[in-house]
């Protein structure tokens, strides 16, 4: 059964590889930042109070995206397995999940933690530019995931969940490192 986590800072390929896997492993990709931006092309109440905090490279408050992601998980794609991409990101919400999987009773899930170097991340999405491309956000962006959500590597590190891939390598590497380290 595959239940994964995957944690890294924006840019660090966490959508690229948890896609590539989901299809392996026929789970479903749970991405918080793309159910947030079709809320958001929706105009739903959740995209748009989603927006501001978005354009601005801020976190999503944790209440409503818990809230997401407990309607998520609850259906029924996810019993043989899932990946979380993007979630969580705070302490607040990683405590949140452990208590959510327990109800479900789906624990066992490990943590992939896509280490790659600022310079590096800023260039990737520089190339890619998203609406939350700009440098300025990308640098909030970067900025936000230092002081709220770096503190989960050793949140999981401390409950021997975490794995560190070396995400400074071609996407293919990654691929086969993280299948390696996850088999
Ligand atoms: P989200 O969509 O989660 O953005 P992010 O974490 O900033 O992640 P990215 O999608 O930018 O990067 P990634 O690591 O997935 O890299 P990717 O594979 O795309 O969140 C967006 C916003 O939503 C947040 O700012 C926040 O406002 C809100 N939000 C979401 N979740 C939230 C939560 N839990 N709580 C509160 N708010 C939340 O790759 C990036 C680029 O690099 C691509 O072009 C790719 O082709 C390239 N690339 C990837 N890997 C490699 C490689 N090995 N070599 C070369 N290029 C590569």
């Amino acid at each position: 059964m595959t239940r994964l986590i995957f944690l890294g800072p924006p840019g660090a390929g966490k959508g690229t590889q948890a896609k590539t896997l989901a299809l392996d492993c026929e789970i479903p990709h749970i991405s918080t930042g793309d159910i947030l931006r079709q809320a958001l092309k929706e105009q739903t109440p959740l995209g748009i109070k989603a927006q501001a905090y978005m354009d601005r490279g801020e976190l999503v408050p944790d209440q409503l995206v818990e809230e997401m992601v407990e309607e998520r998980l609850c259906q029924p794609d996810t019993k043989s397995g899932w990946i979380l991409d993007g979630f969580p990101r705070t302490v607040k919400q990683a405590a949140f999940l452990g208590e959510l999987l327990q109800k479900l009773e789906q624990q066992g899930e490990k943590v992939v933690n896509l280490d790659v170097p600022d310079d590096v991340v800023v260039n990737r999405l520089l190339q890619r530019g998203r609406a939350d491309d700009t440098e300025e956000v990308i640098r909030r962006r970067l900025e936000v995931y230092r002081s709220e959500t770096a503190p989960l590597i050793d949140y999981y590190g401390d409950r021997h969940q975490l794995i560190t891939i070396n995400g400074n390598q071609s996407l293919e590497e990654v691929t086969a490192e993280l299948k390696k380290a996850i088999s």
